[in-house]
């Protein structure tokens, strides 16, 4: 599957068209932002990392039923997806505070939650991302109710098969966002699931392996997301 035209790009991927009007190759990149854009910077081997993970954890939830835009891993950045219409809102699930929750709710971070929490973003850039909820998608028709209540039952299962899976690997899943977009009238998980998008703890010292040792200057940060790829795949 050849790239053609660059589609669209974004500020970590590149969406590229392909001869067949139904598939996209996206380019994972090295670029890191933060905090809407205001902190740029490179991860070295990033895109690698994060294509790479972001197919095993694809393929994981495939196996689970979990049907996602993910069709195949092309090469080191490349993968090859569904061409979706991504629906402009970001669904975040959280099992234990942290980053904005600890921040808005005057929550100590790490604390645990006595269950998920689901929220929902307003995908825009220039508003930086505010948060909303499912009354504001049916009033800007941004998503109906019968897909919110599936992208919502969806999230919550993924939290559950992601978790599960991950406490095997001695990590705790704090939290994560997900899009999902939709092919020929079905809603499919879109995107990414990677250290960018995901908050990542190791279960025992609680040592963060995500992107917020990028966005806090923790240092260590190719470590860690070579980490969670090691912890996955046994390091293939
Ligand atoms: P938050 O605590 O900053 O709201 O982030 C919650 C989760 O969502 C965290 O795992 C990081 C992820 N996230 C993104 O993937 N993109 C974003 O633009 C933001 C703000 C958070
Ligand atoms: N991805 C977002 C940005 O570029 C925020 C984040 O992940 O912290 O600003």
């Amino acid at each position: 599957m050849e790239k053609q035209q660059l589609l669209y790009e974004g500020k970590a991927k590149r969406v590229y068209a392909t001869a067949d009007p139904d598939l996209v190759i996206v380019d994972y990149k090295d670029d890191a932002t933060a905090f809407n854009g205001l902190k740029k910077g490179q991860i070295q081997n990033k895109g690698v990392l994060n294509n790479k993970i972001a197919s095993y954890f694809f393929e994981l939830l495939a196996a689970k039923g979990i049907v996602s835009h993910y069709v195949r891993r092309l090469s080191e950045r490349e993968m090859l997806v569904k061409k979706l219409e991504i629906l402009k809102v970001e669904v975040v699930v959280r099992n234990i505070a942290a980053g904005s929750l600890a921040k808005r709710l005057g929550l100590e971070e790490g604390t645990s939650l006595r269950r998920p929490v689901l929220e929902l973003y307003y995908k825009d850039d220039e508003l930086q991302d505010p948060m909303i909820n499912e009354y504001h998608l049916y009033a800007l028709g941004i998503a109906t109710e019968e897909q919110v209540r599936e992208l919502a039952a969806a999230a919550l299962k993924i939290n559950e098969i992601l978790t599960a899976s991950l406490q095997e690997l001695r990590l705790l899943l704090v939290d994560f966002k997900l899009e999902f977009g939709l092919f020929h009238g079905s809603l499919l998980l879109g995107d990414e699931i990677s250290p960018d998008t995901c908050r990542f703890w190791d279960a025992e010292t609680r040592e963060k392996l995500d992107k917020d040792r990028f966005r806090r200057d923790l240092g260590g940060v190719e470590e860690a997301y070579e980490e969670i790829l090691r912890r996955l795949t046994g390091g293939n």
